[in-house]
């Protein structure tokens, strides 16, 4: 089998890394994860440093589209666990879309809107619409709440931190249309790394 794959290779992104598996482990469910996850999420989030400036740019052949770059960091060799940073431009919004694992979702840099859909008949209906501001994180526990969309409100780019037990980039999930509630598959892939096939 393949080796994990630290893309950045730091001993903060390693130590990190291992606290989160550490905490997977000994848990009971995925929400005693995430309340153990919390403390070393929000330090994370907290540290101007450990980020460098390459991972907090735009990317303007994404497959999110809109110039929103998905950089990867961190991926487990089985597909159980990645860290990536998702940049998205002034003004720029992801597609509606859904995740498919949890973890934690957190803002690093710049402000967004987020907006949450549920499922209605005929279609897609949104929930709620919240800001979120630097420091400011959730813990993302699907089926509840894992239909999305994201906006940069601020004048400089946003980058959110994205830690979710799946290998987000590279598994086919969906984008919605928001009026019709049509789902399509959807794969975003990363910026910086290919996955294991290309899309049809
Ligand atoms: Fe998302």
């Amino acid at each position: 089998m393949a080796a994990d794959e630290y893309v950045l290779d730091t001993p903060l992104v390693r130590d990190f890394i291992a606290g989160v598996r550490e905490a997977i482990a000994s848990a009971g469910s995925p929400a005693e994860a995430c309340e153990r996850l919390r403390p070393g999420f929000a330090a994370l989030l907290a540290d101007p440093g450990w980020l460098p400036a390459a991972y907090q740019e735009p990317a303007p052949q994404s497959g999110m589209g809109g110039g929103i770059g998905q950089w990867l960091l961190y991926r487990a060799a089985d597909g159980s666990l990645s860290l990536f940073s998702l940049v998205v431009p002034p003004g720029a919004q992801t597609p509606v879309h859904d995740h498919l694992a949890w973890g934690l979702v957190g803002l690093y840099r710049g402000t967004q809107e987020e907006e949450i859909y549920v499922p209605a008949p005929g279609g897609l209906e949104l929930s709620r619409r919240q800001p979120l501001a630097p420091g400011d994180f959730y813990a993302l526990i699907p089926p509840r709440d894992d239909v999305h969309r994201v906006r940069t409100t601020s004048a400089e780019t946003s980058v959110s931190i994205h830690l979710l037990t799946n290998d987000t980039g590279c598994v086919w999930r969906h984008a919605y249309d928001p009026e019709s509630g049509e789902a399509r598959p959807f794969r975003s892939g990363y910026v910086n790394v290919a996955c294991e096939e290309e899309p049809a």
